[in-house]
């Protein structure tokens, strides 16, 4: 665990979270202390120094036929994640070995953002692959495994030769020609800066705080090209563990539910076994009443009505209460009615 790390939990521990009157000592009867080996089971994380680092060796080859049986099946037998999640190599141009930023970033006609266009530390992909992957059986791999099949990654991302062995010495010349290696910047509000970065922070966002008389609704802008927009097909029919990649337009060919128009809502209810539009059934012609509240403004009245039932404006005959019909429904229904029940 990094001291950073540590000296966090024990802050949380001991400050906010930890009501004055409890002391650590009053859970001495509760558990026993973690014994050192209990400990280092699960303090596996490596650091961008590579503190942490366990030793073991791997080479290209042997990665690539640990990548086909354990992680293929997800990220694509070439790291191109296709059809599941976000790829994980492309993107890596060899002159962005030599600059350390990887150029497509900021190209405009390239919106894919692949893993090792992204990460900046070597380590973070060990320590990931080696904590969390893959992902149906994680910690499964030795060490040998990890360090296997994160060489066949790197070269398949033309950062290592296809001859290359990766090691706990090796990977620190990894590091040294990272594509991204450059692109990690320390000077937004995410790093409680100085104390990271050494200099000033920069607000992830220009808005200035607002309490009052703000501004009424977010402006939500892409910065997506128009033409990547729909790229990824419809989300709606993507609901499930496996789909292409994600887009954001999503109502191309989304089947959008047509919504129920009064009179069928009206029907559904049960309305027009008793109602007819104009003519006279058990309860009255919704024409008729229509005309009779021209003018007024009778329909929350009306709803109440409905909804409890009643007798005596048009007739003896009562209406049962109407229990089952939506508020929202009713309220369409009644607001159909008085404008004059149109049979559409
Ligand atoms: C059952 C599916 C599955 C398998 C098998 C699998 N992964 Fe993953 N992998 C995922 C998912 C899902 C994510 C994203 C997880 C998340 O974001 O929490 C992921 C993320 C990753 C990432 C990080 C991607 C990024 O940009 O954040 C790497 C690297 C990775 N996997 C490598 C591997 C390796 C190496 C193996 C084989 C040892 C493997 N995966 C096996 C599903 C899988
Ligand atoms: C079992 C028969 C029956 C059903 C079902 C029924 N009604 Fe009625 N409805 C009546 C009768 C009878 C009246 C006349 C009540 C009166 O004279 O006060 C009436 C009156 C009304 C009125 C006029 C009320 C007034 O005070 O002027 C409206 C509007 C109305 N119904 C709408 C509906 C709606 C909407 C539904 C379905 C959710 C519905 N009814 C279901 C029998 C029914």
């Amino acid at each position: 665990m990094s001291r950073f790390f540590k000296s966090l939990a024990l802050a949380l521990l001991l400050g906010a979270s930890m009501p004055a009157a409890f002391a650590l000592d009053d859970f001495a009867a509760v558990g026993r202390p973690a014994t050192p080996a209990e400990i280092k089971a699960w303090d596996i994380d490596v650091g961008p120094d590579f503190a942490g680092l366990p030793q073991g060796s791997g080479s290209v080859e042997q990665g690539q036929a640990v990548f086909e049986e354990k992680c293929a099946v997800c990220h694509g037998s070439f790291g191109e994640s296709n059809k599941v999640f976000s790829p994980l190599v492309g993107g890596v141009e060899k002159g962005d070995l030599v600059t350390g930023h990887v150029a497509a970033l900021l190209r405009k006609d390239f919106p894919a953002r692949t893993t090792f266009m992204k990460v900046a530390t070597v380590s973070t992909l060990f320590d990931y692959i080696r904590r969390a992957m893959p992902w149906n059986a994680p910690k499964s791999l030795n060490n040998d495994q990890v360090y296997a099949v994160l060489a066949y990654l790197l070269n398949l991302s033309d950062i290592v030769t296809d001859d290359f062995v990766l090691n706990d010495r090796t990977i620190r010349d990894v590091q040294k020609i990272m594509p991204n290696r450059n692109g990690m910047t320390y000077e937004h509000s995410m790093w409680p800066s100085p104390v990271f970065s050494g200099k000033p922070v920069k607000p992830d966002t220009a808005n200035t705080a607002c309490m009052s008389k703000c501004k009424a609704a977010p402006e939500l802008v892409s910065s997506l090209p128009d033409y990547a927009l729909s790229s990824h097909g419809n989300l709606a029919e993507q609901n499930r563990s496996f789909g292409e990649v994600r887009g954001r337009k999503t109502a191309e060919s989304a089947p959008v539910a047509e919504k129920p128009t009064p009179l069928k809502i009206a029907e559904t209810a049960g309305c027009l076994g008793c109602h007819a539009i104009n003519a006279k059934g058990v309860g009255p012609a919704y024409a008729e009443v229509a005309a009779k509240y021209k003018g007024e403004n009778a329909s929350a009245r009306l709803v109440a009505k409905i909804r409890g039932g009643g007798a005596g404006v048009w007739g003896d005959v009562a209406m049962p209460a109407q229990e089952d019909i939506k508020d929202a429904d009713l309220q369409a229904v009644v607001a159909w009615v008085l404008a004059g029940a149109a049979e559409k």
